[in-house]
């Protein structure tokens, strides 16, 4: 095993910030949608805005991070091994099989972290904030009147993001079993905490081990 930085600072404050962002969102979210009482509805409406907006200007630096840095190139979805990295979720974990497909700094994700994450990136979080600012701009009063502006075209903006929000509690369920899986239950949680992961020893030159760090 060899200890590799495999989690850049920008990288773990961009994952935690957006997974607290994300909960919260969802927590109030829900109370908006009518699923519970706890802010209240009004104060439930102002916090899920405010969280909203910050999501948003997170992506913004994640997304000028990951192009400048090259990192995107991480996530792009790609066949290989994907049939493996199922059988292995299916059926070699249960076996103790090895993981199909070997982390390292430059390929941190297997193909079904890739497709996940990609899609969620790509589609889920723009899907959104996009139906979220339609969500706040069609309600935005018209001089004096206070109807919201062409209410009858809220009913698909609220039943896309309300989709999208069952998908991303979907997710979170999934990834917080899947995190688990790792070398030890705590390996992945770890490694996303420190930004350093033991991993098993490879012949790779690139890798930013902690020797050549220190
Ligand atoms: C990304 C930026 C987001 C923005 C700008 C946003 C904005 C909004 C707005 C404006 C509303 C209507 C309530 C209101 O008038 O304030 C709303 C409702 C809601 N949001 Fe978001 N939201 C965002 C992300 C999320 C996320 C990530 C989730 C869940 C994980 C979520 C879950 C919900 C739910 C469940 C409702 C209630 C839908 C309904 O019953 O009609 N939102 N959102």
């Amino acid at each position: 095993m060899k200890r590799v930085y495999i989690y850049e600072g920008f990288e773990r404050f961009w994952h935690w910030t957006q997974a607290i962002l994300i909960i919260f969102l969802a927590f109030t979210g829900f109370e908006v949608h009518g699923s519970y009482t706890f802010f209240g509805y009004e104060n439930a409406v102002v916090y899920h805005r405010i969280a909203g907006w910050t999501l948003l200007g997170l992506y913004v630096f994640a997304a000028f991070w990951h192009i400048t840095t090259g990192e995107i190139k991480q996530y792009i979805p790609t066949p290989k091994f994907m049939r493996a990295q199922i059988e292995y979720y299916l059926l070699g974990i249960f076996k103790n099989a090895p993981h199909p497909v070997k982390k390292n700094r430059l390929s941190k994700l297997n193909p079904l972290q890739k497709i996940t994450y990609f899609s969620l990136m790509v589609v889920i979080i723009p899907l959104m904030m996009v139906t979220g600012l339609l969500y706040i701009y069609y309600r935005v009063p018209q001089a004096s009147v206070v109807d919201p502006l062409n209410v009858s075209s809220l009913g698909p903006i609220a039943l896309w993001h309300t989709i999208g929000a069952y998908l991303l509690v979907i997710f979170l369920i999934g990834h917080l079993y899947l995190i688990t899986t790792g070398h030890t239950v705590l390996t992945n949680l770890k490694a996303m905490l420190t930004g350093w992961e033991d991993i098993e020893d490879e012949d790779d030159e690139n890798e930013q081990t902690e020797n050549v760090n220190n």
